[in-house]
């Protein structure tokens, strides 16, 4: 605020509060004009149209009040900032006010958060109160990929169900979430070719019980055997230590809503994947992501 703002605050605060002293004593009492009969009210002298004023002073204690209202006034406005640029004697502001309630907050918060992180996970799945507050972690901190309750979306894994890429194990969770995850599934269209591509799509239809060709499907599982078995093993079960998935079962990473899943799993093949679940452990307390872990860690307990 610049000096005049500052000045004209002050002036005008400090004309009103003794502009109101002044009133209230100049006119506490009027002169009384003749005497007085037994029993009669004093009238002030004043006279309008034949109608007399009473004097009536204030009573006493709503005179005092005003005066009390007037010095509260003034004792605050020496401690706490309201003339202006002055800062107030006691030095407050909102600023250091919300440092102190979000550090009295945090006191808190830090003693739940170690009762917490004390806890074994598969004990804190039945603790509604922690999954409450893991629930609104991953809504903050994971939902824009992995949805709101973990349902996931193309690219990005459901973590309600309980098919999982590098494991369902509180372990593997707080894994996945602390040091991130790097999928690296090659790119094929060079060496399988486009034929090469729909028969090994073929074959691995055939594992997952849907419709394929079965002449396709059987050259198909000569490619998968020297190309895709190391990492998606043997009838296409996957292989946790590498991120490969199952694709065998009716979970797809990536199936893009508005593509079929044949051409889905052909893109995956022809392109390569690599998938990048960011790492927290740098962005968030390992409470926190204990917390967290609990919540993903519940979802597919309880949807089993
Ligand atoms: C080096 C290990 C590796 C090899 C070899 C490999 N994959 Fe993969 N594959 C992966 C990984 C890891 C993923 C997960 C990619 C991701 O999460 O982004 C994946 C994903 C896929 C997917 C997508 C699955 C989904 O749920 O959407 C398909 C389909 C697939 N692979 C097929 C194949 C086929 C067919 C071959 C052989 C031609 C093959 N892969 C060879 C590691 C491998
Ligand atoms: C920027 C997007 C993004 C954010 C934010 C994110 N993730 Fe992920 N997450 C992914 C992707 C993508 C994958 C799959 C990686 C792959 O393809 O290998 C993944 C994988 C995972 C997995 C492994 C799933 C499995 O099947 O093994 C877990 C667990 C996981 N995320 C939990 C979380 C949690 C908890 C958070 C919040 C702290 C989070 N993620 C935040 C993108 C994200």
């Amino acid at each position: 605020m610049s000096n005049f703002w500052s000045l004209w605050i002050t002036v005008i605060t400090f004309i009103v509060i003794f502009g109101s002293l002044w009133l209230l004593i100049a006119n506490r009492k009027t002169e009384i004009k003749g005497d007085l009969e037994e029993g009669e009210i004093p009238k002030t002298g004043h006279v309008y149209d034949g109608i007399e004023e009473y004097e009536n002073p204030l009573p006493v204690w709503w005179f005092w009040m005003f005066i009390g209202s007037a010095v509260f006034a003034l004792v605050y406005l020496l401690l706490y900032p309201g003339l202006g640029n002055y800062k107030g004697l006691l030095g407050w502001t909102q600023e250091k006010q919300w440092e102190q309630r979000v550090a009295a907050a945090n006191q808190t918060l830090d003693k739940q958060y170690s009762i917490y992180a004390a806890t074994d996970i598969t004990e804190l799945v039945a603790d509604p109160s922690a999954l409450r507050m893991g629930r609104r972690l991953f809504n903050n901190n994971c939902s824009v990929c992995h949805g709101i309750g973990g349902v996931g979306a193309n690219g990005f894994p459901n973590l309600s169900d309980s098919e999982w890429q590098y494991g369902g194990t509180p372990e593997a969770i707080l894994h996945s979430v602390t040091h991130g995850r790097q999928a690296a599934m090659p790119a094929w269209g060079s060496i399988l070719g486009e034929q090469g591509i729909v028969d090994v799509t073929d074959y691995i239809l055939s594992l997952g019980g849907k419709d394929f060709d079965p002449q396709s499907a059987a050259r198909g599982a000569t490619h998968y055997q020297t190309l895709c078995v190391a990492c998606h093993g043997v009838d296409g079960v996957g292989m946790q230590a590498l991120g490969a998935p199952n694709l065998a079962d009716n979970v797809w990473l990536y199936n893009q809503a508005d593509t079929s899943l044949v051409d889905n799993i052909r893109h995956s093949i022809r392109n390569g994947r690599n998938g990048n679940m960011p790492s927290h452990g740098d962005k968030l307390r390992p409470e926190k992501i204990h917390l967290i872990s609990a919540y993903v860690y519940s979802l597919s307990q309880t949807n089993q």
